[in-house]
């Protein structure tokens, strides 16, 4: 790991009059997101493509300001130095080259190029390293201070909420862009932290070009080692989290396992999170052969854990050989595979998962829950929200299901859809055998189910208790005697934590809030 710059910084600190400076030239030229995306034809800016990677839009000459800003700093393109000055005016002008955002390109006094991209992102800037041209990670510094606008902290933000009046730390934060988000969202405080020099340097300035300094502090920390006792509302972290075998890259690389890093950020929570807080970590951690990513999760914590609820929302699960593959973009030798795999064997590893972790400090008196689902590319901060209830839900309704389920009319969520499964018999005839019933939203679950499922999800109408639904059951003939209520509200419980049922005591979040 790397505490110290390896390379030159391009962007300094002072003189702070032309931050002001760059500030107004920033809102002058509609260099915000969504002018910027409407301009690029798209809806944000994550994941936007830049020139040379084949985008269309805004290819032509450049005749404003806002395309000479969108050329020189998502483009990573040079102009002529005499055009960048006249659109931009003397004074922002001499502020660019002050603050070392644009430089002449070397032996060419006549263009300028910038010398970080610097990107408009749900309401602020944010300035980090130029992605090499290749568009290829590889070949670029250690301590590279990543982008805030690429898919994978797009994902991050998105299922980090707001948190009005908290205090608020970003560990791993690299351009500071959740504790500055967080801090502009109303947090009564955010402490931005990141190991690596280049990018705590890169994190106070986009403090200072947003002009937060009076509620963004930023340190250099490994983890927590400079954090010293300081507790929080929220502690976010985006980590690295790629499996190594040698340390290349700070950004990326996280041990032989790749949770070094996130191991410690759980290890700090009991420490560092207060009571009724919440630690949330985007990164990729592995079920072993016998220990899954919650029951390693929960070991981590201590002797706290039993204070955490804990909820894991996959994205997406991948085996040893996917994660060799990607660790080794798409690596083919065959002797450097055997030893991947030996390597993975050797730690237990028995599948990867893309996850977000959440723990809320909020189990006093009662058993912590631990729930996990697979949520795609649809999580957010209500969908998590959902999950913590419904584990509440199941932990604190009783011992049986249908005890929980008591007072509760379920109802069929809309887009459920379910499939009856026949099978051909000997005497040319077809028998039901099964059901199968998938909800989409919000995560996508496929929930193999008795015969009766298509029709136990009709009589789910919010009218009927379960035994009402019972009762239509018997009528209809598909069930006998020895099925009771609890049997029908056991189902009822997995489709209900499958979201193609919804119950009153743990209503889903507005679809229209989540895809937001
Ligand atoms: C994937 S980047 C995420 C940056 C930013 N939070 C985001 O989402 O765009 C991971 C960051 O973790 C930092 N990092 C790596 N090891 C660390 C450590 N031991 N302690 C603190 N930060 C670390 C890297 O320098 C890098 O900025």
């Amino acid at each position: 790991m790397s505490a110290a710059g390896t390379q030159d910084v391009p962007i300094l600190l002072e003189p702070r009059a032309a931050f002001d400076v760059v500030r107004a030239l920033l809102v002058r030229a509609s260099y915000d997101e969504p002018s910027v995306a409407r301009r690029l034809g798209r809806s944000s800016l994550i994941g936007a493509p830049r020139l040379v990677e084949g985008r269309k839009t805004l290819a032509g000459e450049v005749a404003d300001v806002q395309a000479a800003l969108i050329r020189l700093f998502i483009d990573g393109e040079s102009l002529e130095s005499t055009l960048v000055q006249s659109l931009v005016g003397d004074d922002a002008f001499e502020a660019l080259r002050a603050l070392g955002l644009v430089r002449s390109l070397p032996g060419d006094d006549r263009s300028l190029a910038a010398a970080v991209a610097l990107v408009p992102l749900q309401g602020l800037w944010f300035a980090s390293d130029l992605l090499p041209r290749s568009d290829q990670v590889d070949g670029t510094i250690q301590d590279y201070v990543y982008g805030a606008s690429g898919d994978l902290t797009g994902f991050f933000l998105s299922v980090i909420p707001d948190a009005p009046g908290a205090h608020v730390l970003e560990l791993c934060a690299g351009t500071g862009v959740a504790a500055l988000r967080a801090a502009a969202r109303g947090a009564a405080g955010a402490v931005a932290s990141d190991l690596v020099g280049r990018c705590v340097h890169f994190a106070r300035f986009n403090v200072l070009l947003n002009a937060l300094d009076d509620r963004v502090r930023v340190v250099q920390s490994d983890v927590w080692e400079s954090i010293g006792d300081e507790t929080f509302d929220l502690v976010v972290a985006h980590p690295p989290y790629v499996p190594a075998l040698a340390h290349v890259y700070d950004f990326r690389d996280a041990g032989a396992d790749g949770e070094h890093v996130t191991r410690r950020i759980v290890q700090g929570a009991p420490a560092h999170v207060r009571r009724g807080g919440r630690l949330i970590v985007r990164a990729a951690l592995s079920d072993r052969r016998g220990a899954t990513i919650a029951q390693r999760v929960r070991e981590w914590l201590g002797e706290s854990e039993s204070e955490f609820d804990l909820v894991q929302l996959e994205s997406s699960e991948y085996g040893p050989f996917d994660a060799y593959q990607s660790v080794t973009k798409g690596g083919k030798d065959f002797v450097d595979c055997e030893r991947w795999m030996r390597h993975f064997d050797s730690l237990q590893i028995e599948r990867f998962s893309l996850v977000v972790i959440e723990l809320r400090r909020e189990a006093y008196g009662r058993a912590p829950v631990t729930e996990r689902r697979t949520f795609g590319a649809s999580v957010s901060p209500e969908v998590a929200d959902w999950t913590f209830r419904w584990g509440r839900f199941l932990s604190g309704g009783g011992d049986t299901a249908a005890s929980r389920m008591v007072g509760q009319m379920p109802r069929v969520v809309s887009g459920v859809r379910a499939a009856v499964h026949l099978e051909s018999q000997s005497d040319g005839g077809w028998a039901t055998v099964g059901a199968t019933v998938e909800a989409a939203w919000p995560s996508h679950a496929v929930v193999k189910a008795p015969p009766l499922a298509p029709t136990l999800l009709e009589l789910c109408d919010g009218t009927r208790d379960v035994e009402a639904i019972l009762s239509g059951l018997r009528s209809a003939g598909l069930v006998d005697a020895l099925v009771g209520a609890e049997d029908v509200a056991r189902l009822v419980e997995v489709l209900a934590a499958a979201a193609a049922i919804e119950l009153p005591a743990c209503r889903l979040p507005p679809r229209a809030v989540t895809q937001a």
